[in-house]
């Protein structure tokens, strides 16, 4: 398999959970504790080898592209004051060798068609997404450990973990053959299942390895669950072509997209990185 060296990042979403703080923000911009959603995916992208990072945004694309970008005028001001510290996190966001790209969703058509806008821009590489409201703690970056799996077994990879079956509805769910302790040959992938439907209690979570062939799959796929073009219902179409494996990722997830898991992550972080407590 080729080298893996860029990254997309679906921005595009709506972020009905969070309005109205995401009325006039991207919910990727909300901040754990003292850097936004999209910024801890980046870092993790980063951790994987990953070089250039294509942004799929939606109708509030600026705080994403600032984020990113230089600042010369808050620069000059923090280093006139000495504040060196602050100084080094703004310029550190990202690292020089690093690009980034950023294209247009023009309507919210669904998470599949958010990464059928990185086609052109991909080519034809296998890539990364990260869901950057998935916000995941690991000792090596969840990102790198799909990376490996990846190169490993020649396929494309999702990160998997268990749920309780009752939470079905909100993810996609697979099942297939386990090839070895932490990776299952994908047999079958189905978007937010009734958990009598579900076919297993292995859920996708929001970090793929894809290999370019599912651009194709993507053009084909109708609309689904939720009148939105799934990126899942593609993915179950690229398993007639390629495979597809599945990866039990070593680490700890906050669902960010939601308010409890947010405020989890919020207490998590604060706790874990920057010595807060609630005493
Ligand atoms: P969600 O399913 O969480 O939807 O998207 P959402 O609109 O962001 O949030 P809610 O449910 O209304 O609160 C999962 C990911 O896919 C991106 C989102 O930005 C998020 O990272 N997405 C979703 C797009 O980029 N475009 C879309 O059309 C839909």
């Amino acid at each position: 398999m080729k080298p893996i060296r860029k990254a997309v990042f679906p921005v595009a979403g709506m972020g009905t959970r969070f309005l109205p703080a995401t009325k006039a923000m991207p919910k990727e911009m909300l901040p754990i504790v003292d850097r936004p959603l999209i910024q801890y995916a980046v870092e993790e992208a980063l951790a994987a080898g990953i070089t250039e990072l294509i942004f799929i945004t939606g109708r509030n694309k600026r705080a994403i592209e600032d984020h990113f970008d230089r600042a010369p005028e808050l620069e000059a001001d923090l280093e006139a004051k000495g504040k060196q510290v602050l100084l080094e996190a703004v310029r550190g966001v990202l690292p020089s060798h690093v690009s980034c790209i950023y294209t247009r969703q023009p309507q919210p058509l669904g998470l599949g068609h958010a990464v059928l806008c990185a086609a052109p821009i991909v080519g034809n590489e296998p890539f990364a997404v990260l869901l950057a409201d998935d916000l995941l703690d690991a000792d090596t970056a969840v990102t790198r450990q799909l990376v490996d799996a990846a190169h490993q077994h020649n396929g494309s990879v999702l990160a998997i973990q268990t749920i309780d079956i009752q939470d079905s509805r909100k993810y996609g769910i697979i099942a297939g053959t386990p090839v070895d302790a932490r990776n299952t040959r994908v047999e079958r992938i189905i978007e937010k299942p009734a958990p009598e439907n579900a076919p297993s209690d292995m859920a996708v979570v929001g970090r793929y390895v894809l290999e370019p062939e599912i651009f194709d799959v993507l053009r084909r796929t109708q609309v689904g669950v939720g009148q939105e073009i799934q990126l899942t219902d593609a993915i179950s179409g690229l398993l007639n072509h390629r495979p597809v494996f599945a990866h039990r990722y070593v680490g700890d997830r906050y669902d960010c997209g939601s308010k409890e898991g947010f405020f989890r992550a919020t207490v998590a972080f604060g706790r874990k990185y920057h010595n807060l407590s609630l005493d």
